[in-house]
């Protein structure tokens, strides 16, 4: 938990600026050492021109969320890490946080053509630091984004959505009918894997963790397009596999979507049909991948992993192309809004105000996707 003022280390910069320019006070998260969010995150201001100039586009950010990975990233558990700079007029290099949002553009200068204010746009890279109020920025870094999808998809377009797109149409050539299984049913990645299996003509069984209100959960995931939602329990239990075998009317489950790791990940692996993929994403569970050896000798599994952000380098276009076809499934109403909690803050707010609402969405980071969204 944040404790509030204590930790609420807030710097305030004033850059000089002549007398004619108009100027914003942009605030912003940083760290100037890793560690846990909670001792080592501050928020700074900083002045940015009103007017930009050249290729530059001035924007404010109208939401950004917190992903298990940003918070990684600030930990320095994760392989890609935005650059230090004292570009924010801090004394020693700070790196800004967030790697997703969606920004509104305010102004751009003379040489910019694929953006005009008014604009949406979001990062076309990671680490460009989404968490905070403006950036002014070369438009090369900033991709459009249309307005026919709502701000909270927009906001949250290019990881989760994205991710799930791609694990399932880069990995196996599954046609209508074919079955996959995922285990974090109930994530963001799992949510949108439901909604995209789905428009795809796929059958899929999604894992959750056990609850109270657990039927209240199998309706929302059903609704959403799961064919089968099941318990880890139910995927432990060696009885349940014939179950499974029932549903599947004896077809193979050709491949799994694992964002869990330990126990849970070596009982989905073994439902599995000959010839299957699994695709490792992410470590909820922070625990290992184990897969019983039996299953790549008898049964040919191949074992992968997916990081989306080496993916859209490895495989060129494919960024635009995932968000163009996510894009319009979230048009034609296949795939709806994201299930987020939103933080409310002023972009013309304190750095105390903005400190807050990161604050709040981390500390809520488990109880739901949040988005900070600046009015
Ligand atoms: N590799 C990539 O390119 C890539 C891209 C996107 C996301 N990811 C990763 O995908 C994962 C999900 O991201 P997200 O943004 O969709 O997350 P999210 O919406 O915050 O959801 C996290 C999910 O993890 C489940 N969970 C948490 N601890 C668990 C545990 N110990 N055992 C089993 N399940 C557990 C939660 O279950 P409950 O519903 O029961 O709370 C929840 O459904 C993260 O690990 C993230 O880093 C990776």
């Amino acid at each position: 938990m944040f404790a509030t003022s204590s930790l609420l280390r807030t710097v305030s910069r004033q850059f000089s600026t002549s007398a004619t320019t108009m100027s914003i006070k942009a605030k912003v998260l940083v760290y100037a050492q890793h560690g846990q969010p909670e001792s080592v995150l501050k928020c700074i201001s900083h002045e940015l021109p009103s007017s930009p100039q050249g290729s530059d586009v001035l924007v404010q950010t109208i939401a950004s969320p917190v992903n298990p990975s940003d918070i990684n990233q600030i930990q320095g558990v994760y392989p890609s890490k935005p650059d230090k700079t004292t570009a924010f007029g801090t004394s020693e290099p700070v790196a800004p946080c967030g790697n997703e949002g969606l920004f509104k553009v305010l102004a751009v200068g003379n040489k910019v053509t694929s953006l005009k204010a008014g604009d949406w746009c979001i990062p076309s890279n990671v680490n460009f630091g989404t968490w905070r109020s403006h950036a002014l920025t070369d438009e090369s870094s900033l991709l459009k984004i249309s307005k026919t999808i709502t701000e909270e998809q927009a906001a949250t377009i290019s990881v989760n959505p994205s991710s799930a797109y791609q694990m399932l149409t880069m990995f196996e050539d599954l046609k209508p009918g074919d079955w996959f299984i995922q285990n974090g049913g109930n994530s963001q990645v799992g949510r949108a894997a439901i909604q995209i299996g789905k428009k795809l003509g796929l059958q899929s069984i999604s894992i959750v963790r056990n609850r109270d209100n657990l039927q209240e959960l199998v309706d929302e995931l059903t609704a959403l397009g799961a064919t089968k939602v099941i318990t880890e329990e139910d995927n432990a239990s060696r009885e349940f596999g014939k179950t499974i075998a029932e549903w599947t009317k004896g077809s193979p489950i050709k491949l799994a979507l694992n964002c869990v790791g330990g126990e849970n990940c070596s009982n989905m692996a073994r439902k599995l049909g000959k010839d299957a993929t699994l695709v490792s994403y992410g470590a909820m569970s922070m625990k290992p991948v184990m897969i019983p050896t039996q299953l790549f000798i008898f049964k040919n599994l191949t074992a992968k992993g997916f990081w989306i952000t080496a993916n859209v380098t490895r495989v060129p276009g494919s960024k635009e192309n995932t968000l163009k076809a996510v894009q319009k499934m979230m048009e034609d109403g296949d795939l709806v809004d994201v299930k987020v909690t939103h933080v409310p803050v002023s972009a013309d707010g304190s750095e105390e105000e903005v400190f807050k609402a990161f604050e709040t969405a981390l500390t809520n980071s488990k109880q739901g996707k949040q988005l900070v969204r600046f009015t």
